[in-house]
C-alpha cells in the first residue's frame, strides 16, 4: 500500500510532535504493508513561499536520519484553499505530491460546492491536478458534487478509516466508493495509530479486491509516477444488519 496523506513531518503542524513519534508510526506502517508514505504538512494557499520553510527542511533531515528503510518517504503538502493558488505550476512543485503535477488540497468543512469547483478549475488551469483530501468531510459533498469536481479534472482522496465510520461522513465516504467516485484512499495519520489497513480490509470484506488494489496501491503509485489515474469500478457496499433491520421496519410503516 502507498499512503499519500500524512502529518508525520515532526513538529511542524498538528500531527506528529517528534522524530521518535514519527519513527514509531512508520514502523507500524511498514508492519501492515506500507511501502511508500508522502509527508503532507498543512499549508495555507495564502502562505506558500517559493521554497520549503527552513523548519521543514530541518525536520525532514532529522526524520530521515532515524526513519526505518521502509516505508520510503516522499515530500508533499496538504494545502488549505483559503485563497486561489498563486504562481506557476513549475514554481509550486515543492508543495505537490512527490514533485509531480498532483497537489493535495483541502477546504473548510462548510465550503460551498461551487467554491470547490471554482478553486479546482483554477488549479487545473495552472497545469496541476488537484486531489481533494477527504471530500467526505464537506457537507456539500454529494456523489453529484464529486462527479462534477472529477469532471473538472480533480481526483478524490477518501480517508481510509472513515469508510468504517457510522456518521454522515462515513456514509458520504462509502457512497463515493460505491459509485466509483473515489480515486485513492489515504490514512491522514497525525502521529496516531491510523493506517490504511482497516480501510483496505473493509473493501476486501465487501468483495472489492479490484477496488482495494486500485485505491490503495495502483492509483497512488500512478500519482508517484505522475501518470493518469485509472478508473475505479463501482462497488456494491452491503449495509449492516442493523441498517437492514431499520430499513425493513421503515418499509412496513
Ligand atoms: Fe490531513
Amino acid at each position: 500500500m502507498i499512503d499519500l496523506h500524512s502529518h508525520l513531518l515532526p513538529g511542524v503542524d498538528d500531527g506528529s510532535r517528534s522524530v521518535a513519534q514519527s519513527v514509531g508510526v512508520l514502523r507500524t506502517m511498514a508492519e501492515v504493508g506500507l511501502t511508500d508514505v508522502c509527508l503532507t504538512p498543512h499549508f495555507r494557499a495564502g502562505q506558500i513561499t517559493e521554497v520549503p520553510p527552513p523548519a521543514h527542511e530541518t525536520a525532514f533531515a532529522a526524520l530521515t536520519a532515524e526513519a526505518p528503510p521502509q516505508p520510503k518517504l516522499h515530500r508533499g503538502a496538504e494545502v488549505m484553499m483559503d485563497r486561489p493558488l498563486a504562481g506557476s505550476a513549475a514554481g509550486l512543485r515543492h508543495i505537490t505530491l512527490a514533485g509531480t503535477r498532483y497537489i493535495l488540497v483541502e477546504f473548510p468543512r462548510m465550503v460551498a460546492g461551487d467554491t470547490v469547483a471554482n478553486a479546482l478549475g483554477r488549479i487545473v488551469d495552472l497545469g496541476l491536478i488537484p486531489i481533494v483530501a477527504h471530500p467526505e468531510r464537506y457537507s456539500c459533498c454529494s456523489p453529484a458534487a464529486a462527479s462534477r469536481w472529477r469532471e473538472l479534472g480533480a481526483g478524490m482522496q477518501v480517508d481510509a478509516n472513515t469508510l468504517l465510520a457510522p456518521q454522515t461522513r462515513g456514509q458520504r465516504a462509502r457512497a463515493l466508493v460505491a459509485q466509483g467516485l473515489a480515486d485513492i484512499l489515504a490514512g491522514d495519520n497525525h502521529g496516531d495509530d491510523r493506517t490504511m489497513a482497516a480501510g483496505r480490509r473493509f473493501l476486501l470484506e465487501q468483495g472489492g479486491e479490484e477496488q482495494a488494489e486500485l485505491l490503495t496501491v495502483l492509483n497512488p503509485a500512478a500519482i508517484l509516477r505522475d501518470e493518469p489515474l485509472a478508473p475505479v469500478p463501482p462497488l456494491q457496499i452491503r449495509t449492516s444488519l442493523v441498517q437492514r433491520i431499520r430499513e425493513l421496519f421503515e418499509d412496513e410503516r
